[in-house]
This record gives C-alpha cells, sequence and structure tokens, in this order.
C-alpha cells in the first residue's frame, strides 16, 4: 500500500481508538463499582488509571502529526460496552454478574488490543518510530490487563469448583 493511502487511514483508526478510550475510561468506574470479587474491583480500578495513559499517550501522537486530538465515534466499542451494561443490569445481585464482567472487560482489552497490534504495524510502515514506542507501551499494558482478567477468571471458577 503506498504510504499516502496508509496515511489518513492511520488518522482515521487514531481517532476510533481514541473515542473508544474515552469510553472505556468512563465504563471502568461503573464496572468497578459493579464487581462483587475485591480483586476484580482492584483491577478495574487499576486499569482506570492506565487507561488515563493510554488517552495521553494516544493525544501525544495526534501532536507528533500535527493534528488536533479528536475522536470518532466507534460503533463497535458502543457496542461491546453496552453488553458489559446489560450485563450489570441483568445479573445484578447474583452469583454470575463477576463472570459477567469479566467476559466484558476481555471484549474491551481484545478490542484494544487489536487495535493497538494495527496502529503499531502501521506506524512501522510509515515509520513513525516514537508513535511506535508509545503504542507498544499501551499495548503491553492491555495484554497485561487481559492476562490479569484470565487468572481472576480462572481462580474464580476454581474456587466454585472446591
Ligand atoms: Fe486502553
Ligand atoms: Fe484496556
Amino acid at each position: 500500500m503506498p504510504e499516502k493511502d496508509l496515511n489518513p487511514l492511520f488518522l482515521d483508526t487514531l481517532k476510533d481508538i481514541y473515542y473508544a478510550e474515552k469510553q472505556i475510561y468512563k465504563s471502568l468506574p461503573k464496572m468497578a463499582k459493579a464487581a462483587q470479587s475485591d480483586q476484580l474491583r482492584a483491577a478495574f480500578e487499576k486499569h482506570h488509571d492506565e487507561t488515563e495513559g493510554h488517552i495521553d499517550r494516544l493525544e501525544q501522537i495526534f501532536e507528533l502529526l500535527g493534528k488536533p486530538a479528536r475522536g470518532k465515534k466507534c460503533d463497535a466499542i458502543e457496542g461491546i460496552l453496552d453488553e458489559g451494561k446489560e450485563v450489570m443490569d441483568e445479573y445484578e445481585d447474583t452469583p454470575a454478574l463477576d463472570a459477567g464482567l469479566l467476559a466484558a472487560a476481555q471484549a474491551v482489552e481484545h478490542y484494544e488490543i487489536s487495535r493497538y497490534g494495527t496502529l503499531k504495524a502501521w506506524a512501522d510502515k510509515l515509520s513513525m518510530k516514537e508513535a511506535v514506542g508509545l503504542l507498544d507501551q499501551t499495548l503491553a499494558e492491555e495484554k497485561k490487563t487481559d492476562e490479569t482478567l484470565t487468572k481472576i477468571a480462572v481462580s474464580a471458577v476454581n474456587a466454585e469448583a472446591a
């Protein structure tokens, strides 16, 4: 793909994830409040702080591009977060609530991992070294969060089985 085609696509996708991160930032405190397990609540609170950093790194990339930091409505994240809200409503005060929250949160992380993986590859192709570094830092935190959520899910399942 010629670079002139990849540049607008990179910017568009950056706007998509910028919008998504802001929605995620708003949702995480609600998920933390809903969580029954202390471990899960702590994971959501920690990731809320990290998400602030993700937004900041994206703003740095907009600056590198000389473009204003602006989001573009992302239907995918709206859908994923709506499902999370549904779980919170429908499974409130039930033993399945945390399992539902975990599943919803992992869907969010997988979306982010997919987006950041793509953006990092495109930034590399566009020889945007600084952006590659910033995207890689966030990608590592998203992956780590996903792993933490998997561990919490597995230990909860084990505890229930015992
Ligand atoms: Fe993020
Ligand atoms: Fe995340």
